[in-house]
């Protein structure tokens, strides 16, 4: 395969949320933990999430000062700093939002490692922010001119960094771009007996505005293995062996 194996890993609500008051309901922290088990278990050399996901967990929406004058063109081209890295942590922000200060992220419990940070951008994306992630040494690819390729994003992945392996970790509307190129293997499921009840918060699989609807995708049923507390973990697949 060009590109790699891909694994949409994630934690629902009886209702498909994947957010909500549900996670604070006291119980939900041992399915959050299992899910983070389950991400160490698959012993993947990435990961990746959308750039609202990123910002909520790891830049907490701080902003770059980027108002620098004579900031030379920088040609777009894929900019890679660490194509040894033991782990990558692979940000979805086409048009270079992500207010990173630091080019890893730091384990924040036993099944992470330290990421290398790669960030997936568009050609829209500034020169000022070219150059912030240059200093700082984050990698980065391009998707696409206007709008991201996924086909062509997971690719690069494979053949600059050599991931054959890689976790799709939401949120929904990045999970949702994945399923609509048909780019999705295989989804792990962290399913919490609890129904959220919200009608308007994200679910496992969104799609765009300026998607297409797709049909609607058959997974197949690979592997089911009971949580304590009544939870689920549920591995489907696209394709039947
Ligand atoms: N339960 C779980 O397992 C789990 C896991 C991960 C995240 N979450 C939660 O999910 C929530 C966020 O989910 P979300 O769906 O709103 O956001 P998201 O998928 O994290 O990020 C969406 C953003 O990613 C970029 N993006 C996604 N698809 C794209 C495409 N096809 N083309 C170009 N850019 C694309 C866009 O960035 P721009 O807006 O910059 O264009 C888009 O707004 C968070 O609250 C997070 O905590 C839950």
């Amino acid at each position: 395969m060009k590109r790699p194996y891909i694994i949409c890993h994630m934690v629902t609500s009886l209702d498909g949320k994947i957010i909500g008051d549900y996670l604070k309901v006291e119980r939900a922290a041992y399915f959050t933990e299992e899910y983070e088990k389950i991400h160490g278990w698959y012993g993947s050399k990435a990961w990746m999430c959308g750039r609202v996901t990123m910002e909520e967990h790891f830049t907490f929406g701080h902003k770059l000062d980027l108002a620098q004058e004579n900031i030379e063109m920088i040609p777009r081209i894929d900019y890679v700093v660490n194509k040894d890295a033991k782990t990558y942590a692979i940000a979805v922000d086409p048009s270079g939002k992500l207010g990173w200060t630091e080019n890893s992220i730091a384990p924040w419990n036993e099944d992470r490692t330290e990421d290398h940070i790669v960030e997936v951008l568009t050609e829209q994306v500034s020169d000022a922010y070219l150059a912030h992630l240059k200093k700082i040494g984050i990698s980065y690819i391009f998707g696409g001119k206007e709008r991201l390729n996924f086909s062509l994003v997971v690719e690069k992945l494979k053949k600059l960094f050599t991931i054959d392996k890689l976790m799709l970790e939401g949120g929904g509307f990045l999970n949702g771009s994945f399923l609509n190129e048909g780019l999705i293997d295989e989804l792990s499921l962290v399913l919490v007996p609890i129904a959220d009840t919200a009608s308007n918060s994200v679910t496992l699989f969104e799609t765009s505005s300026y998607l297409n609807k797709r049909q609607p995708v058959n997974f197949y049923l690979k592997d089911i293995e009971k949580l304590d507390d009544g939870g689920l973990w549920l591995k489907y697949v696209t394709k039947h062996d």
